[in-house]
């Protein structure tokens, strides 16, 4: 071999070995890609107030992580919000419900994100009338037109946005969550004709954390909810990098598992299989280390969905501030047939008479734990901005 040629492999073995230390690295961190998760940076260098708003708002808390918003901003100085009918639950959100609170959650960090640069914002829920009943019957109307107006006061929630994240993990059942600590989250918390209840009382824990691990069965256990959630996990930097939206999973344990085929998403994870027993766990770890719980509640209108979720943001960018983990557990939530028992047992343990019948009946809007994590809860992916502009 002349000396060319074993330089040239010299130096092909040593790429060889800094690729395969890459891909090593890559493979065992369990970080998500960072380009998956560019929208924590902020805005960036753009002028335009509208779309520096926007940038704020795509981080806003929302179910499976779906992102299923879409502004218009060719009329100058307004921002019209509509719904992407793709980005929906149909069977464990068969009313759309839960969808127009990530919509509103979506607002209020708009309307946060517009104060911080002086600008005020009207905004005008259902301008060409409400979405219909259910999901079927939705059309192409917009949610709320927001249209600027000069002069606003700064709000103090603004600094949290970009740290707020939902605590996926097992709570420290060592570390309590003070009495003091729930009343400070509540104080001023609810607004938007809403109503906050809460507790850190021992002996209300136990039901409530039963109430969280059955009505979590029944999600998983009913075929076409828990594959609803199989169809929306993304395992891997690639599947994450592509999608970045839904329920990403980058651990090294499931990304393994998946990589063996031993994670099959075409159909419910079998009784007894691995992928079974850590669908399980995870629910019952979360519902079993729910050191207090936090809802919100009032009537269930097309308006009123939307204004929870403008509470329910509030709610969770003060416990960010506050230092402590929140993470709604919405099964209960769920209107779908199997779940009614426990819609109805909801309403009866947090607001003490049965489930609403009417769109005027006190709802149960957003029904959250509460705890400390060990490590911080990561930030999850967001799509490109461009993605959510008409
Ligand atoms: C209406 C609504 C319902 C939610 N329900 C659940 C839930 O049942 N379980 C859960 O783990 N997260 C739930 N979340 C949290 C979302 O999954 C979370 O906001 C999303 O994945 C984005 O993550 P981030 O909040 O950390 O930015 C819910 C959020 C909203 C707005």
């Amino acid at each position: 071999m002349n000396r060319r040629n074993f330089v040239r492999l010299a130096g092909g073995g040593v790429v060889a070995m800094a690729v395969g230390a890459g891909v090593a690295a890559r493979a065992l961190n369990p970080a998500y890609p960072a380009e998956a998760v560019e929208a924590w940076q902020g805005p960036g260098a753009g002028t335009d107030p509208r779309r520096r708003a926007v940038a704020y708002a795509i981080t806003a808390p929302n179910p499976h992580n779906l992102q299923p918003w879409l502004v218009d901003l060719r009329e100058p100085d307004v921002i019209t919000l509509y719904t992407d009918p793709e980005r929906v639950l149909a069977h464990t959100d068969p009313l759309g419900r839960q969808i127009l609170i990530g919509h509103g959650a979506f607002v209020e960090l708009l309307v946060m994100a517009l104060a911080e640069q002086g600008l005020g914002a009207d905004v005008t829920l259902w301008p060409r009338g409400e979405l219909g009943a259910r999901l079927k019957d939705w059309d192409r109307r917009p949610i709320a037109r927001i249209t600027l107006k000069p002069d606003a006061a700064r709000d103090p929630l603004f600094a949290h946005i970009l740290n707020r994240h939902t605590p996926k993990t097992d709570f420290d059942t060592a570390r309590p969550v003070a009495a003091d600590v729930l009343r400070t989250l509540m104080q001023g918390a609810g607004g938007h004709g809403l109503q906050v209840g809460g507790t850190v009382d021992a002996a209300a824990l136990h039901p409530l954390r039963e109430l969280c691990w059955q009505s979590a069965r029944v999600e998983l256990l009913t075929p076409r909810t828990v594959m609803e959630s199989i169809h929306l996990t993304r395992v891997g930097p690639d599947e994450i990098l592509k999608h970045r939206d839904g329920i990403s999973i980058n651990s090294p344990f499931i990304r393994a598992v998946d990589a063996v085929g031993l994670f099959d998403r075409k159909t419910p994870p079998a009784e007894g299989s691995e992928a079974y027993k850590a669908m399980m766990a995870r629910f019952e770890g979360h519902s079993r280390t729910a050191m207090g719980f936090v809802w919100l509640s009032g009537p269930n209108h097309r308006a009123d969905q939307v204004n929870a979720g403008r509470a329910y943001v509030r709610l969770q960018l003060q416990a960010t501030a506050l230092g402590v983990g929140m993470h709604p557990m919405s099964q209960a939530l769920q209107e779908f047939a199997e779940m009614a028992p426990h819609y109805e047992r909801v309403h009866q343990l947090l607001l003490g008479h049965p489930a609403p019948k009417t769109a005027d009946d006190e709802t149960v809007q957003m029904f959250c734990r509460l705890g400390y994590t060990a490590t911080p809860a990561p930030a999850t992916p967001r799509r490109p901005l461009t993605a959510f502009v008409v």
